[in-house]
């Protein structure tokens, strides 16, 4: 087993190519390179010794072959720090003193740097502490489309946008592998949303599938070489994603050439022979279908050996090209290093979105505002752990509060109110009773808080939710803000109109109090380990905001698609996190458990441009504490043809006085197409450091293949000539220069 030396030449890659990188399909090939030795391997193995490895040992193991010594593969969660140790049977936890880890930014706050390297070091850091952990996969990255603003997931996963996914997947999956790590790409394909995830069966076009929700996870397998693939819970036309022949079969493995293994999510494998034949390796955790029952298939000849043979290929595939740690040096001290400490704050440094500064409250002037009055729990809460899974047991992590302590030390009095209870682990697991987090204020909190606004300079209202509102197996019921927020906005700007809002959260909120109250916005995500320390830098002025939304800010909900054509929530409205299988299999069988993806390619700002909806804050939107000017644009060329890259260059300078970087957007538009288009299509982007008053030429470049559209009644890509305008700007809502060109 080799360590993969590939690091300084990606980084070389990287430094020389624009964002937009073009497929190297070869690189599934990683995965062959042991075939012939794998072949005899099998060739001396009992169906047995087979059969063993493809369910699960235990709830994150499953096996290897011991007469051979090949040891079990073990996953981890995956996908924003790695899991502490379960028990072996449960999702209890061991207990351990040694398996805290670093809390990496979560997938929205990565999504938000815009920066496939530092997805790429994101990967790095999770494939060391995974190493070091004694884990061979990492069970991620979430890269499902944020389909709706109120999807549970949304924090996990990473965009709106299936380009913006796809690069930021890629750099992670890069980032993981090349550090001796598998990546379990996760959760193939359209689960987009907690509500009934265990039961929903998307009924989706075909176009708006290949166009929309598949291009990242296809990305991960034909650029990045992604070994691993996790099949989803949900159905899509009717069928299991675990026993799916069109999305396992024939899409990944035929089409992108994947060579990995495909594995059930937790429990979400739902039959023996259809899910074999159909392209699942490895059921986990159990071995309810994957065990004793698939052996009888096989034995009945129902279940050729051959399939049978090619899981354990794929699976041998991975375990021989990943470069675990021995055992012994397992888990013999933290994991969480600086190093990974380093990591996490350049990702938060870079992700923190500032929606707008009128009046440049910001960066805090410390010699003006002596007094500075922290408002909100969230000053306070730590967010690495919560909702049902995804959490991380952090090493450390630096809250708001304790960051601006250090940071301001004596130079200023901070002064501190509680402001509002969020929503509770106690309140959310309460199934019979739960309380909603959308509820008044605490008329107490809210008297206290406005007490210390008054006595202050400037107020930093710490809002947002929390891993509790935010959370796996089940989605959000609003998008407002919960516990009484926005009343105490209210109160709060009425106490002192110097109000600073900061946003923990993870999708998007409903800002319309807010906005209207809070001359200065932020928003700083579920921001790992070091997120209170980039935030008080971002605040004080030690560095420039630079993040920019990788989601739309809509006005309201309903104006956001899934809702506007009431295709969401469906009728069945239960979460299925504590579903039981055969009520979610009775519910399939019925038939009431459809999801019409009505809206079709228009998702996210997609919709909002297309049907001229204004959001409050559109997607790619984020301000920096200087300004930009964008020079024409020139293009390599004025016609381009099918197998040509589209280059724009153009020349970008910073024209404040503070050092910042800028995300230079390129979108779309088609100009008089037969075929329907979204108004327009995030095609490239490149972030772009500058000092105060400097200049860069920036080029950014898309193959013309980008363009095709999936033609369905032919079933294959197809390019259309048109005249395009090539769209640059600094948002989807700020689009600063034009060109014209033709395909
Ligand atoms: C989640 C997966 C996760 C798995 C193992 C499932 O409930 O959907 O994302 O990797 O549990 O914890």
């Amino acid at each position: 087993m080799r360590l993969r030396k590939t690091l300084p030449l990606f980084l070389a890659a990287i430094l020389l190519l624009p964002a937009c990188t073009q497929p190297d399909k070869a690189r599934q090939s990683k995965l062959v390179v042991n075939d012939a030795q794998i072949d005899e391997i099998i060739a001396g193995m009992s169906l047995e010794e087979k059969i063993a490895m493809l369910h699960g040992k235990h709830m994150f193991t499953s096996e290897g072959i011991p007469r051979l010594g090949i040891p079990e593969l073990i996953y981890a969660d995956g996908p924003f720090g790695i899991r502490e140790e379960m028990e072996p049977n449960s999702w209890g936890s061991l207990g351990w003193a040694t398996d805290s880890s670093t809390f990496f930014p979560t997938g929205s706050a990565l999504a938000a740097t815009w920066s496939e390297e530092l997805a790429y070091a994101y990967g790095t850091g999770m494939a060391r502490e995974a190493r070091l952990r004694g884990k061979d996969m990492i069970l991620g990255p979430a890269i499902n489309i944020q389909r709706l603003p109120t999807g549970g997931r949304s924090y996990e996963y990473l965009s709106e946008d299936p380009y913006l996914s796809a690069r930021l997947a890629v750099g992670y999956t890069f980032g993981v592998q090349d550090n001796g790590v598998a990546t379990c790409v996760k959760h193939y394909a359209l689960n987009n949303q907690e509500l009934n995830r265990g039961g929903i069966n998307v009924i989706a076009s075909p176009r708006t599938i290949r166009e929309i929700y598949l291009p990242p996870f296809e990305a991960t397998v034909t650029e990045a070489d992604a070994y691993g693939m996790m099949a989803a819970y949900n159905l899509v036309d009717g069928t299991w994603c675990s026993e799916n022949d069109l999305l396992q079969n024939r899409i990944l493995r035929d089409e992108w050439g994947f060579k990995g293994i495909i594995i059930s999510d937790w429990g979400g494998t739902h039959s023996t022979v259809k899910a074999a034949i159909n392209g699942l390796d490895v059921e986990m955790p159990g071995s309810r279908y994957f065990g004793q029952a698939l052996l009888d298939s096989v034995q009945a000849g129902i279940v050729p050996v051959e399939v049978i043979d090619k899981k354990v290929k794929n699976i041998l595939r991975v375990r021989l090209v990943i470069d675990p740690i021995s055992p012994e040096k397992a888990n013999t001290s933290i994991t969480a290093k600086p190093e990974q400490a380093k990591i996490a704050y350049d990702i938060a440094a870079k992700s923190i979105v500032l929606l707008k500064n009128e009046g440049s409250l910001l960066p805090l002037d410390l010699a003006k505002y002596k007094k500075i009055a922290v408002i909100g729990e969230n000053a306070v809460r730590t967010m690495a752990l919560g909702g049902v899974g995804a959490g991380v047991k952090a090493y450390k992590e630096i809250t708001p509060m304790v960051a601006l302590q250090n940071k301001i030390g004596d130079k200023a009095e901070i002064i501190y109110a509680e402001g509002y209870h969020g929503f509770t682990a106690q309140e959310r697991g309460d199934r019979k009773n739960r309380p909603s987090p959308y509820r008044d204020a605490d008329p107490k909190l809210l008297a206290e808080a406005v007490k210390v606004a008054k006595s202050a300079d400037v107020v930093l209202f710490i809002a947002g939710d929390n891993r509790e509102v935010e959370t796996e197996g089940s989605d959000r019921t609003a998008i407002t803000l919960p516990s009484g927020q926005d009343q105490l906005m209210e109160a709060l700007a009425a106490a002192n109109p110097n109000i600073v809002t900061v946003l923990v959260a993870g999708g998007p909120l409903d800002l319309r109090v807010v906005n209207t109250y809070s001359p200065s916005i932020l928003v700083s995500w579920f921001n790992g380990s070091e997120g209170g320390n980039a935030l008080a830098d971002v605040l004080l002025g030690t560095i420039s905001p630079s993040g920019k939304l990788p989601f739309t800010f809509p006005v309201k909900l309903e104006d956001s698609p899934a809702y506007a054509l009431a295709n969401y929530p469906q009728q069945r409205a239960e979460s299925d996190v504590f579903v039981d299988l055969v009520q979610r299999q009775e519910s399939a069988a019925r038939g009431d458990n459809k999801a019409f993806y009505s809206e079709e390619l228009l998702v996210g700002y997609r919709w909002f441009d297309t049907k001229q909806i204004a959001p409050l804050y559109p997607f790619g939107h984020g301000l920096t504490y200087s300004s930009f000017e964008y020079g024409d644009l020139a293009s390599a060329k004025e016609k381009y043809s099918a197998n040509d890259s589209v280059r724009i260059t153009l020349d970008l300078k910073n024209s404040g006085n503070r050092d910042a970087d800028e995300v230079v957007q390129l979108y779309v538009s088609r100009i008089g197409a037969k075929t329907e288009w979204p108004l327009k299509e995030l095609k490239a982007f490149r972030r772009v450091q500058l000092k105060a008053g400097e200049s860069k030429s920036v080029t950014l470049a898309f193959p013309v293949s980008k363009l095709r559209y999936w033609d369905e009644a032919s079933y294959k890509w197809i390019l259309e000539s048109s005249q395009l305008d090539v769209l640059v700007g600094s948002s989807a809502g700020d689009i600063r220069q034009t060109k014209r060109i033709s395909i």
